[in-house]
C-alpha cells in the first residue's frame, strides 16, 4: 500500500469510527444551551505587552466607543464627521456584545439611533430592537448590472446638528420586495491581531494539512487574495479586506461617514450636507487629548481602531468539561475542523510577547460555496455570490445572533444552515446528522464553550 493510500485508508476509518462512538451525554432533545453568562469573556489587551503598548490599548479603546455626531457639539456624542449616510455612530455601538469589539448586542442600536438629535429616519423592516445590527448591500443597480456595495440606512436630516441638509433614505421596502437586498451583520473584532501576523505560508501549510480531508469530505475553498499586493485577505465575512487598518478606514467611512486617511472623500456630496472640513479624521499634530499615551493621542482615530483591534486579546473559552471534551473530538471526527481550522500560530512580531504564539480561530479563513440557502449573489474579490469566509468560532458561547445576515440565534439552526444545494458543507452536516442526539449535544456544548 502506497503511503497516500494507507492514509486515505485511516482517515477513512477515522471518519466512519465517529457514528460507533459510545453516547455519554444524557439523552433528550438536542438544543443550544444558549449564550453563556457570567462575565464577558473577552475585551481585554494580549498577555504580556509592555506599559506603552497597553496605555495605547487603553487610549485606542476609548476612541473606539467614542460616539460621533456631525460636528462633535452633542452632548455625549464628542466625536464628529458622522454624515451624511451612515449605519452606526460609534464602532463599539455595534461591536458591543459582550464586550467593546464584540457582535450585536442583545438591543438593536439602530432603532433609536434612526430619530437621535431631531433625525427623520424611517427604521427599515429588517432593523428592530430585538434583532441584530445590520448593513444592507444591494445586489443589483436599477439597470440589472451588479452593485454589491453599501447603502447606509440612515441620514442627518433633520438632526439638529446637520440644519438644511435634506438628502432621502432609500426605498428599503421596495428593494427587500424585489429580492435585491443582502444583509450582514458585525463580526467580533477580538484577537484579529494574531490573525493579521499569521504568515501566508503558515495559512497556506494549514489547508495543505487538511487536503486529503478536505478532498474526501467534497470540500474546495480558496483564499481571497488582494488585487494590490497579492497576499491572503483575512477579514470581512467574505475575506474580502486586507488588513484591520484598512477594515477601519472603510469602517469609518461607510458605517459612520467619517472621512479619514485611508478613505479621504465623502460617500454622499450633497452640498448643503457638508459641515466640516476634510478629511474628517486624521493624524493630530498637537495633543488634544492626553490620555497617558502619546502615541494613541497624535494618532488619527482610524489609526487607534485598528490599534485597539490589533492588540485585544481573543475571547477566553469556558473551562472543558467531560462534555465539551467529547464535542469538541467529534467536531474534529465528522469534518467541521476541514473548515474551521483549530489552530494557527503567528509570525516574528513587533509587539512584546506576541511573536510565534498559537491560537485557537476555528478558521482556515478561506472561502467555501455554502450554497443556495446562504448566498447572497455578492461578489467581492475572488469570492462570489455564494462564497463567505469560514466564520472563526471563538468567542461563539457569547454570541447573540449567526450568519452573515444574522438569520437565527440558535447555533443548530446555524449548522443545519449549512446544507443546501451546492454547499462544499453537505457531507459534513449530513456526518453531524447521521451522530446520536447526545453526541450532537455534546457539540453544541463544545461551541457555546468558545
Ligand atoms: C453600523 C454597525 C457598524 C459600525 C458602526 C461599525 N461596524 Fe465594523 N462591522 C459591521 C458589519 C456589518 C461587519 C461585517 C461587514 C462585512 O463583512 O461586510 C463589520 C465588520 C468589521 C470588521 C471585520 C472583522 C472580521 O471578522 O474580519 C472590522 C475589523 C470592523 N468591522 C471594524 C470596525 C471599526 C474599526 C469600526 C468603527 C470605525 C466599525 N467596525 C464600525 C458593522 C459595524
Ligand atoms: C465547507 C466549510 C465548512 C464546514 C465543513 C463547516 N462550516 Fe461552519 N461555517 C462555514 C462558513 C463559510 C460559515 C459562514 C456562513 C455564512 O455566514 O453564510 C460558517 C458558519 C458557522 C457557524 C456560525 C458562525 C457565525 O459567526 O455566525 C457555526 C456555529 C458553524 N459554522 C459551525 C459548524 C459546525 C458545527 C460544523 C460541522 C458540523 C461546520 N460549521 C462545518 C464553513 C464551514
Amino acid at each position: 500500500m502506497s503511503r497516500l493510500a494507507l492514509s486515505l485508508a485511516l482517515l477513512i476509518a477515522g471518519l466512519g469510527a465517529t457514528a460507533s462512538v459510545a453516547a455519554q451525554a444524557p439523552a433528550g432533545p438536542v438544543a443550544d444551551p444558549g449564550p453563556r453568562g457570567g462575565a464577558p469573556a473577552a475585551g481585554g489587551a494580549l498577555p504580556g505587552l509592555g506599559a506603552a503598548e497597553r496605555a495605547f490599548f487603553r487610549g485606542a479603546l476609548a476612541q473606539f466607543m467614542t460616539v460621533d455626531s456631525v460636528t462633535g457639539s452633542m452632548p455625549g456624542e464628542t466625536g464628529s464627521g458622522l454624515s451624511p449616510r451612515f449605519n452606526g455612530n460609534f464602532c463599539a455601538g455595534c461591536h458591543a456584545y459582550p464586550a467593546a469589539g464584540g457582535s450585536s448586542p442583545p438591543t438593536n442600536p439602530q432603532v433609536s439611533l434612526a430619530t437621535l438629535d431631531g433625525a427623520k429616519n424611517l427604521t427599515p423592516g429588517f432593523i428592530y430592537a430585538t434583532g441584530p445590527v445590520r448593513e444592507a448591500r444591494f445586489v443589483r443597480n436599477p439597470d440589472g448590472t451588479p452593485d454589491g456595495s453599501v447603502h447606509d440606512l440612515f441620514t442627518i436630516t433633520g438632526r439638529r446638528d446637520a440644519a438644511g441638509c435634506r438628502v432621502a433614505q432609500p426605498d428599503f421596502a421596495a428593494q427587500v420586495a424585489a429580492h435585491n437586498v443582502a444583509l450582514r451583520i458585525p463580526t467580533g473584532v477580538f484577537g484579529l491581531g494574531l490573525v493579521e501576523n499569521t504568515p501566508d505560508d503558515a495559512l497556506v501549510a494549514d489547508d495543505r494539512a487538511h487536503a486529503i480531508k478536505k478532498a474526501l469530505l467534497g470540500i474546495a475553498g480558496h483564499f481571497n487574495r488582494s488585487a494590490n499586493d497579492g497576499t491572503i485577505m483575512r477579514f470581512g465575512w467574505k475575506a474580502q479586506d486586507k488588513s484591520l487598518l484598512v477594515f477601519a478606514g472603510e469602517a469609518y467611512n461607510v458605517e459612520q461617514g467619517v472621512t479619514n486617511e485611508l478613505f479621504p472623500n465623502e460617500r454622499e456630496t450633497h452640498p448643503d450636507c457638508q459641515f466640516t472640513a476634510q478629511p474628517e479624521d486624521a493624524t493630530f499634530f498637537t495633543n488634544t487629548i492626553h490620555s497617558g499615551s502619546t502615541a494613541s493621542d497624535l494618532s488619527s482615530a482610524t489609526v487607534n481602531f485598528a490599534g485597539f483591534m490589533r492588540l485585544s486579546t481573543p475571547p477566553t473559552p469556558a473551562t472543558p468539561t467531560p462534555s465539551t471534551l467529547r464535542g469538541q473530538q467529534l467536531f474534529v471526527d465528522v469534518g467541521c475542523e476541514a473548515c474551521h481550522s483549530q489552530t494557527h500560530k503567528t509570525t516574528r512580531s513587533i509587539y512584546t510577547a506576541q511573536s510565534f504564539v498559537t491560537y485557537h480561530p476555528y478558521s482556515d479563513f478561506e472561502v467555501h460555496k455554502m450554497g443556495t440557502g446562504l448566498a447572497d449573489g455578492i461578489t467581492q474579490g475572488s469570492a462570489d455570490g455564494s462564497e463567505f469566509r469560514t466564520a472563526p468560532l471563538w468567542g461563539l458561547g457569547q454570541r447573540l445572533f449567526f450568519l452573515h445576515d444574522g438569520r437565527t440565534s440558535d447555533v443548530l439552526a446555524a449548522i443545519q444552515a449549512h446544507a443546501s444545494p451546492g454547499s462544499e458543507a453537505d457531507l459534513v452536516i449530513r456526518r453531524f446528522n447521521a451522530l446520536t442526539p447526545a453526541q450532537r449535544q455534546d457539540i453544541l456544548n463544545f461551541l457555546r464553550s468558545l
